[in-house]
């Protein structure tokens, strides 16, 4: 078993054949950190990694001892307040008014395979030798409260889970004020950190800064996880890169608000935290309550950025996952909803629909605007039954008709959202948050239901139920389209205001469960505004997400390229859609979009109807394209080559090599044409050295004159591939279809 116990029992050695983590019981029985990383021998002890030295000044935890400080000393779980001056990984205010607690060692367990958490999303193990779990237990006697701490390590992944459980056994009870789910002290700060950032349309777009004294963090107050940041980071060595180096990856599952914190003190120690945001959170334990963290996943690489994505990856697809769709190739959809928006009928449903079977769609998704009354943003969330002047017979009447044309058929739903021009409104003003003496703000002209009510997250199934029960939906996207405010219950006590925040995800997730359960046959995508929402919570009850609901092709190679940071192609939605594109109004030719959408779960979103013939042959060639290339897109190794985020970001490449290294693609993207350029050439990745590759052009065509070659796997990775292809700038020139601005090309590699 890959968890080793040493020093008496007193040192904790986790470790495979690529990562280390090695804790220690300190000598005031607190839980001390020695090493994370690349994986070192096992031996009887380490206890020469803790590095203690008289630090003048510095509060001492021993009279007469100028030695012992945790002020100093490197901690897995810090507390602030007893002797340590930097942020704490958690708070808690006791019936007397005090925060200072001390935390020791009690006991530990080890057992195989990973324990779910209740309640939560998180990884798994499918058998119990592919993880090892220790779990060590902490004790503060004055307030009979105990912490346990979870660790999981993977036996093949470099991959360490971590949790925290707080269970109170005082009369008075306890309030838990903070509450991470990791901490871990690096030994020095020479990081730069890497996180995703951006905006609704923009989402998690790359961004690098390098460490410095004091606190840098990225957070969500929104009540999701955001699109302005993802609950990730990762701290990288600065000349890390795509491709080589050392990089730390830390991500949150969980789908709320957030924080995920790098505070480096003056002595160069870096204390990387994350978990729930402790702004608004309070959660009063009684007497024999407990409450559980959510889960961090940590990831260490020493093979750059792409390592460290290729495990997040891997582990998400397959061990984060779950369900019949987990392993299976995405369906082929076609959505309405930059076709028609709200403005659709059966009729012009239907006739969408034929067209998305004739060129080889294989599922239709009914978007926005088929319940209650619903013509615009204004009114019906909350009443999920159909809109009859729409569609007069109901959901399961269109949804036969659409599987009679052998389609699939999918259903957008909103469950967490109600407008006041509802008859769930009208019924339960009181089910929408909202705070007592306030008015409440509007976000796309609806409010939040409280989830944080079991009967609100009832309700809205039973309503849900009616619909699904009688229609043969096989794919549901749940959207969610504001960020929370006024976050106030109707129905909660003062002293439990603190926990509305928390307990509407732990909602949330309840309606997934209760979904799944009883309709486990269905795909799920999960939508928040586009990527509000792109969070490993979300990714353990839909194996999909919608991206961004920017469209545009060039857009979307910077909102990808960030997004496969941390998760794999199998989740990321994307759709071809129309020109000039509604997002911002680009026009790029129909092979560039496909291009960039097929590096996701594809799909179109435009009205087919209104293409040319020539048109609709290119796109039933994409989609015979991706009905052969999938698997290896949505389920090969995803190298990224080119960032969109450096240099001019004209150019864009990335690749996809299959399981047995014998067929890749390489996606190239160049957006605007360049003027006699140098040559260039790209260093691919992942392929077989000895492997003899046929190379070639998916749809062919002139691209700047590339012939097609075939050569072996090591000139590819260390020549590379030729792509100059820029214009010699003679204006007899001419447009050729594969030249001029927002060209791309798909490379494609056969053994
Ligand atoms: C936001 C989503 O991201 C879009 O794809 C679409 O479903 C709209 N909401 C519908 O209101």
């Amino acid at each position: 078993m890959p968890i080793k116990i040493h020093g008496n029992g007193r040192e904790f050695h986790l470790y495979n054949h690529k990562i280390s983590y090695i804790m220690t019981i300190l000598r005031n029985g607190q839980l001390g950190h020695l090493y994370y990383g690349k994986a070192v021998r096992d031996q009887a002890s380490f206890e020469h990694m803790l590095e203690i030295r008289i630090r003048s000044m510095a509060p001492c935890f021993y009279e007469g001892d100028r030695e012992f400080s945790m002020e100093h000393i490197k901690q897995e779980y810090p507390s602030y307040g007893h002797g340590d001056m930097r942020c704490p990984a958690y708070d808690i205010l006791q019936a007397d008014g005090s925060r200072i607690t001390e935390f020791v060692y009690e006991s530990h367990c080890v057992r195989e395979g990973k324990p779910a958490l209740k309640g939560l999303p998180a990884t798994y193990a499918e058998q119990a030798r592919e993880a090892s779990t220790l779990e060590i237990t902490l004790k503060d006697a004055w307030i009979k409260t105990k912490l346990i701490l979870t660790y999981t390590i993977y036996e093949n992944l470099p991959v360490i889970t971590r949790s925290a459980r707080f269970i109170c056994d005082h009369e008075d009870g306890v309030v838990l004020n903070q509450a991470m789910s990791a901490s871990l002290d690096l030994p020095d700060s020479v990081f730069e950190m890497v996180e995703l950032t951006g905006a609704w349309a923009r989402e998690r777009n790359v961004k690098t800064r390098r460490l410095e004294h004091g606190v840098q963090s990225v957070y969500s107050m929104r009540g999701c996880s955001s699109s302005n940041y993802n609950p990730f980071i990762a701290l990288k060595r600065p000349d890390t890169g795509e491709h080589a180096g050392e990089v730390y990856g830390f991500s949150l599952v969980y789908s709320g608000n957030f924080l995920a914190q790098a505070e480096v003190d003056t002595y160069d120690v870096t204390r990387v935290m994350l978990g729930i945001h402790p702004h608004c959170f309070s959660w009063p334990l009684k007497k024999g309550e407990m409450f559980q963290t959510p889960e961090v996943v940590m990831v260490y690489s020493d093979s750059g950025l792409n390592g460290m994505s290729q495990t997040y990856h891997e582990l998400y697809r397959s061990r984060l996952a779950r369900g019949p769709w987990r392993d299976r190739a995405r369906p082929i959809l076609i959505n309405n909803w930059e076709a028609t928006y709200f403005d659709f009928d059966e009729e012009k449903i239907l006739k969408l629909a034929r067209t998305a079977k004739d060129v080889g769609v294989e599922l239709f998704v009914l978007d926005d605007g088929w319940f209650g009354r619903r013509d615009d943003s204004r009114s019906s969330l909350g009443d999920w039954y159909p809109y009859r002047k729409k569609l007069p017979e109901g959901v399961a009447g269109i949804a036969r008709r659409i599987e009679e044309m052998g389609l699939a058929f999918g259903l957008w739903i909103e469950p967490e959202m109600v407008n006041k021009d509802s008859d769930l409104y009208r019924a339960h003003p009181d089910w929408m948050l909202s705070a007592p003496g306030r008015s409440a703000c509007h976000g796309r002209n609806q409010f939040v239901l409280d989830f944080s009510r079991e009967e609100v997250v009832e309700y809205i199934y039973q309503m849900l139920r009616h619909v699904l029960d009688e229609a043969p939906v096989s794919y549901i996207k749940w959207d969610m389209n504001r960020c929370m405010s006024e976050v106030y219950s109707r129905a909660g006590r003062p002293e439990e205001q603190g926990m509305v925040f928390h307990r509407y995800i732990l909602g949330v997730y309840s309606l997934y469960e209760k979904l799944i359960r009883r309709y486990p046959h269905i795909l799920l995508e999960s939508c928040a505004s586009g990527g509000a929402r792109f969070d490993p919570g979300m990714l353990y009850y839909a194996p999909q997400c919608w991206t961004s609901d920017d469209t545009d092709a060039v857009e979307r190679l910077k909102i990808q390229y960030g997004t496969s940071m941390v998760y794999p192609l199998s989740s990321m939605g994307a759709h071809v859609s129309a020109v000039p594109n509604h997002q911002v109004l680009r026009t790029t030719p129909i092979e560039t979009r496909a291009n960039v959408a097929c590096f996701g779960t594809f799909g179109y979103e435009l009205d087919l109807n209104q293409l040319t013939e020539e048109e609709l042959e290119k796109v039933r060639r994409q989609i015979a394209f991706m009905k052969e290339n999938r698997d290896l897109i949505q389920f090969g190794t995803f190298y990224r080559l080119i960032s969109p985020f450096e240099g001019r970001g004209n150019v864009t490449a990335w690749m996809v090599v299959s399981g047995d290294r014998k067929r890749a693609l390489v996606g190239y993207y160049r957006i605007l044409e360049p003027v006699n350029e140098g040559y260039r050439k790209i260093r691919l990745a992942g392929l077989e050295e000895g492997i003899r590759y046929h190379v070639s052009i998916q749809g062919g065509g002139y691209h700047g004159g590339f012939k097609e070659i075939d050569v072996y796997g090591d000139e590819l990775l260390n020549f590379g591939l030729i792509v100059s292809d820029s214009s010699s700038g003679d204006n007899k020139e001419k447009y050729d279809g594969t030249n001029g601005d927002y060209q791309s090309r798909i490379y494609m590699l056969e053994a």
